[in-house]
């Protein structure tokens, strides 16, 4: 089936999860997290995914906005800053302000134009992706932000894939979904979409049940994904 919908993870994948850590280590006041913050930025993601994994297998779901202030506080005291108030609540607040990756305004313009549906798919709160959103100013180039919290469980849980094809009314293989997350990929592959994995860093692929159809760098390279053969 041609792609008529695509539909993209949000935390990584548009966002740019480091970009809080990097830039308050850039500012006057907290000189103490200096060079330790890819550490930080990087405990932060990998205890942040953990643990919306870990409340959806034992059933115990919260929103993401609370598994991300948990997995500060852990990732925090792993770097021997815990105590440092100013600090995390710096972070928190760059955390609703995220960069957008450069290429993503022209990705998405390119599918609008191709009229395509799009779309963000993300454990995210609603609050915490428009908060996104609005500072990335690409609302207007999306048709639906749509978050967990409708299903109340985290990726790669069915019922989440699931809400793209009941909002747009279409086969899970009219859906070409794109992660950062190679066990996102993975997930929405299982599901039945056709999916790409945008790998920045040229990790492993996961060796899980499914792969993602396609690899990339980046993002530019999306809209071709799209053209029907
Ligand atoms: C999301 C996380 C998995 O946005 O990156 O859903």
């Amino acid at each position: 089936m041609p792609i008529t919908t695509c539909v993209f993870d949000a935390y990584g994948t548009l966002f740019d999860v480091t970009a809080a850590a990097r830039e308050v280590a850039a500012e006057p006041g907290f000189e103490d997290l200096g060079d330790q913050w890819p550490k930080l930025a990087s405990d932060w993601r990998l205890k942040q995914l953990q643990y919306s994994w870990l409340r959806a297998i034992t059933d115990e779901h919260t929103d993401f906005w609370e598994v991300t202030e948990n997995a500060l506080e852990w990732a925090l005291q792993a770097s021997g800053l815990l105590d440092d108030k100013k600090l995390r609540e710096r972070l928190l607040q760059l955390y609703w302000e995220l960069s957008a990756y450069e290429e993503v305004p022209n990705m998405l313009r390119k599918l609008k134009a191709r009229g395509l549906n799009t779309a963000i798919l993300s454990n995210g709160s609603p609050a915490m992706l428009q908060g996104a959103v609005d500072s990335a100013h690409i609302g207007g180039l999306l048709d639906d932000i749509l978050s967990v919290e409708a299903v109340g469980i985290f990726k790669p849980d069915r019922r989440v894939y699931e809400l793209v094809t009941k909002r747009f009314s279409c086969a899970p293989d009219e859906v070409l979904f794109v992660s950062s997350n190679g066990w996102d990929a993975a997930g929405a592959s299982g599901f039945g979409f056709q999916t790409a994995w945008v790998n920045r860093a040229s990790e492993p692929v996961d060796r899980l049940p499914h792969i993602p159809h396609h690899e990339l760098s980046d993002l530019t390279t999306i809209p071709n994904l799209t053209a029907p053969t």
